[in-house]
């Protein structure tokens, strides 16, 4: 990358946006990447390059700051996420569509090369194949989170297409992560089980036990994204969102994979609103394309990611998960 091409990243201090920023920095400089939020900058962030507060609703903020700073990159990140939007749908409606499309509009006004916002597996709904469901399945969502991500792929589409913006796009599975707490999704689980283990509680899951969702570990998706975004222009075959799988598993699996290293740990089940969500989604997917396209291969399985999990979550810093 040249010296003058600087990255954005918006929603840096989210699940995500904490460590691909951080990752980012590590290859390409703590200059070369601006990392901007609503919220104020997070401690992992701190010391490591520019923070920006930003909303994002904010359009002409966003487009004077992507010209004082040469941006010629943006990671767009901020979002609300499946469970939330279910309780709010008309904000995350409003906040999932102006993000992107004022992201889009300033990326095209301003000749910001290329753009990354991440599409989800709730684009897919209960009519879409359950196993291995393929990248180009036509499905109706049924969250309004995955319908502002069905939405915003067709934006994406529309952008490259009549504009010429290299807008690249992820379908995400839930993210598994131990340095930040997740945001309000469907998959939160997989990460608050962790916690649980760690601080020696039992877990209250809120989903059945049997309902088995497409997982990855923060590292493959991380690595993932900037697969994509550095593979060549040519190599880019899909411009709504590629499908990614990593491992699929169910509450019962990730608690006997927990038990197996942290003897003792127990689990129930209390499956709450989340349940009818996690059961309009796929169970696994088929990433032939994204394989196929720029090299995608998942390294982390539930073996290795657990023990990542519980070697990395400090016991004083998990979240309680008791009710
Ligand atoms: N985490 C997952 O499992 C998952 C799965 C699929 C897709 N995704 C997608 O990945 C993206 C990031 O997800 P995440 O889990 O990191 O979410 P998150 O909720 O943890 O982080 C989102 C960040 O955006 C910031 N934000 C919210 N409103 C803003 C605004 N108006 N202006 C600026 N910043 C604002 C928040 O403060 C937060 O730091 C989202 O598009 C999400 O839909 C996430």
């Amino acid at each position: 990358m040249e010296d003058a091409q600087k990255i954005l990243v918006i929603g840096a201090c989210g699940q995500i946006g904490t460590e691909l920023t951080l990752a980012l920095r590590q290859r390409y400089g703590g200059d070369a990447v601006v990392a901007a939020d609503l919220k104020r900058e997070s401690d992992l962030l701190k010391g490591t390059g520019t923070f920006l507060p930003l909303d994002i609703m904010d359009k002409m903020t966003l487009q004077v700051q992507v010209r004082r700073h040469n941006i010629k990159s943006i990671y767009l990140l901020a979002a609300m996420l499946s469970a939330s939007g279910e309780q709010q749908p008309q904000l995350a409606w409003k906040l999932n569509m102006e993000s992107l499309l004022n992201t889009l509009e300033v990326a095209r006004e301003e000749g910001v090369q290329k753009v990354f916002w991440p599409s989800s597996i709730a684009v897919f709904g209960p009519d879409a194949p359950k196993v291995d469901c393929p990248q180009d399945a036509w499905s109706t969502p049924a969250t309004v989170y995955g319908i502002s991500k069905l939405s915003g792929e067709q934006w994406c589409h529309y952008y490259f297409t009549r504009y010429g913006v290299d807008v690249r796009s992820i379908r995400y599975p839930g993210l598994i992560s131990y340095k930040t707490l997740p945001g309000g999704g469907t998959t939160d689980y997989a990460i608050e089980i962790y916690h649980a283990a760690v601080r020696g509680e039992q877990y209250p899951c809120f989903l059945k036990a049997d309902t088995r969702l497409p997982m990855m570990y923060m590292d493959d998706a991380v690595r993932g994204t900037i697969d994509l975004m550095e593979a060549p222009v040519s190599r880019i075959t899909v411009r709504t969102a590629y499908n990614l799988a990593g491992i699929s598993f169910t509450p019962a699996e990730v608690a006997a994979e927990i038990k197996g290293l942290v003897p003792g740990f127990s689990i129930i089940y209390k499956p709450d609103y989340r349940q009818a969500i996690a059961e309009s989604w796929p169970e696994s997917i088929d990433d032939h394309t994204a394989r196929r396209d720029w090299g995608w291969a998942p390294e982390y399985d539930l073996r290795k990611m657990s023990e990542e999990m519980l070697k990395n979550i400090r016991p004083e810093l998990a979240m309680s998960t008791k009710q």
